[in-house]
This record gives C-alpha cells, sequence and structure tokens, in this order.
C-alpha cells in the first residue's frame, strides 16, 4: 500500500469540509462519528451561528448529535483559513443549472478557489459535488496544484459523488461510495481515506468515470419516471389505473422495476442531473434524446395534473376562477421540509394563474414556508369542507388521508397515496 494510502486509512487526520448544506453536514457528522477531527466551513456565517448554537435544519442531522459532535471533534467556522489544519478536504457545495440550464459551476469554482488558498503538502481534495465528466481534472486539478504543488507527490485529487436521498433511512456512511482520481494513486489514496467514514467503498479508473456513474443513476431515474409520467397519461386516456397497472407489472420477479407517476420532478438532483450529462454530450456533438424525451414529458407533468384537477373542477360545474382549492404537500418528496424546485408548487401555481384560490395543508414543511409562497396554510384541524377539491401532490406520513377524504370534498390524488396506504374512498380520485 501506497504510504499516503497508509496515513489515510490508519493514522488520526483531520478532514475539512466545504459546504455544510444537505450533503455537507451529515458528512461530517459521519466523519466525527468514525473518529476523525473535522473542521467544516461555509460562507453563510449567519448559518455557520445558528449550527454553532446547536440547531440543524437538516433532517437527517439531530440537534443532539450535533451538540454532541460540537463539545467533542467537530468545529463549525466560517473563517476559511482554519482549513489550512485539514489533511483532506471534502467539497459539498451546489451545483445548479443556469437561467438557460446549463451547469453552473460558480459555486464549486469559489470553493475551488478556497482550497487553492490553504492546499499544503500532504492534501487529499476530494469534490462531492454533482457535475459533468471532466470537472474535477479541468477546474479542481489547475486550482489546488496553483503551480507550487505536485499531483501524487504532494496532493492527490478525486470525485467522489453524494447518492444520499434526503429524508430516507439510509444515513451517508453506509451508502456504498465511488471514488475516482485523477491519478491511479490518488483514487488508493481517496478510497483509503473514505474508507474510514463510509461502509463500502467502491473505486473506480479515473474522476471522470465516478462523475458520469452519478450522472448516469440519476438520469435513469428521471427516464424511468418520465415512462411512468407518459404511461399515467395513457392509462387516463384508456380508462385504466395507473397505480393498479404498475403494482401488477410489479409482481414479475425480474426484469421490471416500478417507477411511480406523479405532478412532476422536483428537488436539486432528478430534474437537473441529466442536463448536466446533456450539455456535456453537445459540447462532444452526441443527442442525448433518452434525456430530451425525458425531460420533455416531465416538465409538461405539472401542467397535465393542473389540467386534471381544473377538469374535476368542471365537473362539478364550477369555474376555476375563484374556486377554492386545496394542495396537500408542497415539498419536492414526501416527509422532508425542502419546497425548492418543487413539481407540487407548479401545480399549485398554474391553478392560482387560472384564477383559483389556493391554500396548503403541510405540517412538515409548515406556515411560515407556505406563506413565503403566497398562499394561506390550513391545519388538520381546519374546517376542509368549504374546499371544492383537494388535491395531494406530496404524501407525508403525518397526514391523515383518510380524515381529508372524508371530510367531505373530492380527492385528486397525484401520487398514489390511498391506494399505497390502503384507504378506500369513493370521491378520491387518481391520477
Ligand atoms: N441534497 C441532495 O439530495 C443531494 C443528493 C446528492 C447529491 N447532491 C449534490 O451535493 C451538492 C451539495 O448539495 P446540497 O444539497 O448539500 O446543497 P445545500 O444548498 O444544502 O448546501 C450547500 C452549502 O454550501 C455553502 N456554500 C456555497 N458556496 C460555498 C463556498 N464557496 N464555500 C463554502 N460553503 C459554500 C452554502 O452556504 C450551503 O450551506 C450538490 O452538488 C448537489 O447536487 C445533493
Amino acid at each position: 500500500m501506497h504510504e499516503a494510502a497508509g496515513f489515510y486509512e490508519n493514522e488520526a487526520w483531520t478532514a475539512g469540509i466545504v459546504g455544510l448544506g444537505y450533503i455537507g453536514l451529515p458528512l461530517a457528522l459521519a466523519a466525527c462519528r468514525s473518529g476523525l477531527d473535522v473542521i467544516g466551513f461555509d460562507i453563510d456565517e449567519a448559518y455557520i451561528e445558528r449550527l454553532n448554537d446547536g440547531e440543524s435544519v437538516i433532517e437527517d442531522v439531530s440537534d443532539a448529535e450535533l451538540r454532541s459532535a460540537l463539545a467533542s471533534r467537530l468545529e463549525l467556522t466560517a473563517d476559511a483559513g482554519r482549513l489550512r489544519e485539514a489533511d483532506a478536504i471534502f467539497i459539498c457545495v451546489p451545483s445548479p443549472l443556469g437561467r438557460n440550464r446549463e451547469p453552473d459551476l460558480s459555486y464549486i469554482r469559489s470553493a475551488v478557489e478556497v482550497v487553492r488558498r490553504v492546499a499544503h503538502p500532504r492534501m487529499l481534495v476530494s469534490l462531492e459535488s454533482t457535475t459533468y465528466p471532466g470537472t474535477t481534472e479541468e477546474i479542481v486539478v489547475p486550482a489546488v496544484l496553483d503551480g507550487r504543488l505536485r499531483l501524487d507527490e504532494d496532493v492527490w485529487v478525486a470525485f467522489s459523488p453524494e447518492r444520499v436521498s434526503p429524508g430516507d433511512q439510509l444515513a451517508t456512511a453506509d451508502i456504498p461510495k465511488l471514488v475516482g482520481g485523477v491519478t491511479e494513486q490518488s483514487t488508493a489514496v481517496a478510497a483509503a481515506a473514505y474508507r474510514r467514514i463510509i461502509a463500502s467503498v467502491h473505486p473506480v479508473s479515473s474522476a471522470a468515470v465516478a462523475e458520469m456513474a452519478k450522472l448516469l443513476e440519476n438520469t435513469y431515474r428521471a427516464v424511468n419516471i418520465g415512462l411512468a409520467n407518459e404511461m399515467s397519461q395513457l392509462a387516463h386516456a384508456l380508462g385504466l389505473d395507473i397505480w393498479e397497472v404498475i403494482d401488477a407489472a410489479a409482481t414479475k420477479p425480474f426484469g421490471f422495476q416500478p417507477f411511480y407517476p406523479g405532478p412532476g420532478v422536483g428537488g436539486h438532483c432528478i430534474p437537473l442531473d441529466p442536463q448536466f450529462l446533456a450539455w456535456r454530450a453537445r459540447e462532444a456533438k452526441f443527442a442525448t434524446r433518452f434525456i430530451d424525451l425525458a425531460e420533455e414529458v416531465n416538465l409538461s407533468q405539472p401542467i397535465y395534473t393542473a389540467r386534471r384537477v381544473m377538469s374535476l373542477i368542471n365537473q362539478q360545474r364550477l369555474p376555476v376562477y375563484g374556486t377554492e382549492v386545496l394542495g396537500v404537500g408542497i415539498s419536492y418528496k414526501a416527509n422532508i421540509a425542502d419546497d425548492r424546485e418543487s413539481a407540487s408548487l407548479e401545480v399549485l401555481h398554474e391553478l392560482e394563474a387560472q384564477g383559483a384560490v389556493i391554500s396548503v395543508l403541510d405540517p412538515v414543511v409548515g406556515e411560515e414556508r407556505i406563506e413565503a409562497h403566497g398562499f394561506t396554510a390550513v391545519s388538520m384541524d381546519g374546517d376542509l369542507s368549504g374546499f371544492a377539491i383537494v388535491v395531494v401532490l406530496t404524501d407525508h406520513d403525518v397526514i391523515d388521508y383518510a380524515a381529508i377524504a372524508d371530510a367531505g370534498p373530492i380527492v385528486f390524488d397525484a401520487r398514489g397515496a390511498y391506494r399505497r396506504r390502503g384507504i378506500a374512498r369513493g370521491n378520491v380520485v387518481a391520477l
């Protein structure tokens, strides 16, 4: 084993984390749990203060765990200079799309600039932010070397995608980690470092392979969700229940993995990641037809969902204009409070644009965020009988679906929430 790999596998070393959001904070805590000292850096000073007060806003990290880590191995700071003490730096900053759905690498570039200033001999740098194949090689390596450090002699650089799914049961340390270095030695050193934190590490031959593997995983999901969404539209046209069709197909013990339709795709991964690949493909003059088709179907699904709701309002001989609609669930997926890039919100905004009066029930996202979107917040104890229709857009487990249907109005279930919970009511219409 290379001496540096031995160091990261066996010695006490300090991990530096750049960006402490949904990905960085759980990674910092996982590193603490495995006995490493951790310096977490974030540019948002107010956020750092909040974290240092022991208040976690990330569902997967409890206040109690944050506080106990802060009392022992974890230091959180807005002072980038503290990262000089780190032996390995993990970059976990956002990588959104720009206005024209092109990769916006500005956060990665600014994080890499931070690393450039603190890089020193015997340092491993691993990029975790999702990005297109070639980013680590083209952007991270030159900045880290900065004309003064040598690859494999002084520093090692790798890409290791984050695969965590917020709100799901699998913790960072339990999800197999892909690790691809920009050199063979970088792969070996980075894999050794990750083995200290993550139960299962899968080295690959280059950073670009790891970059593309992450994008393939989420493109696979986007394409299959697109297929499920298109099938839901077809089943409706044929007068069939798509949920029953999928459940029937899923009894096949091989060759079929169920994906389910919904009001559209949301979050910061599934709608975005295929676009990183499509953007890189265009540079290589390669057309990504599956990505484009899935994008077309998935982007149209919120409008399709809103149309189905409007048609149900029409069937009650009501105009959409001025009709009271209750949206249930506005986060992009169940059981989390994150409402960024949420298709559920797109459906409600479309109904609002047609004149419907929107209220929202979402105890997970909470009143403050609901009102920030310009909607009236309603609680489970409120009177639901005045709504012409209830639209289930995100099916949090804490919601009492039977009580909603029993309160009277028609329910349009865009998530299969009733079927999945075995609740049968005559006034529930599924997507
Ligand atoms: N959230 C997910 O479900 C998920 C899953 C897999 C992969 N990812 C990827 O992980 C990366 C991070 O996503 P996230 O959800 O944790 O983002 P986030 O928005 O929750 O957190 C990012 C943090 O980085 C900080 N930051 C921004 N620029 C910085 C800089 N230059 N230096 C230091 N801190 C900086 C921000 O203040 C913020 O606190 C993205 O590339 C994302 O695509 C996210």
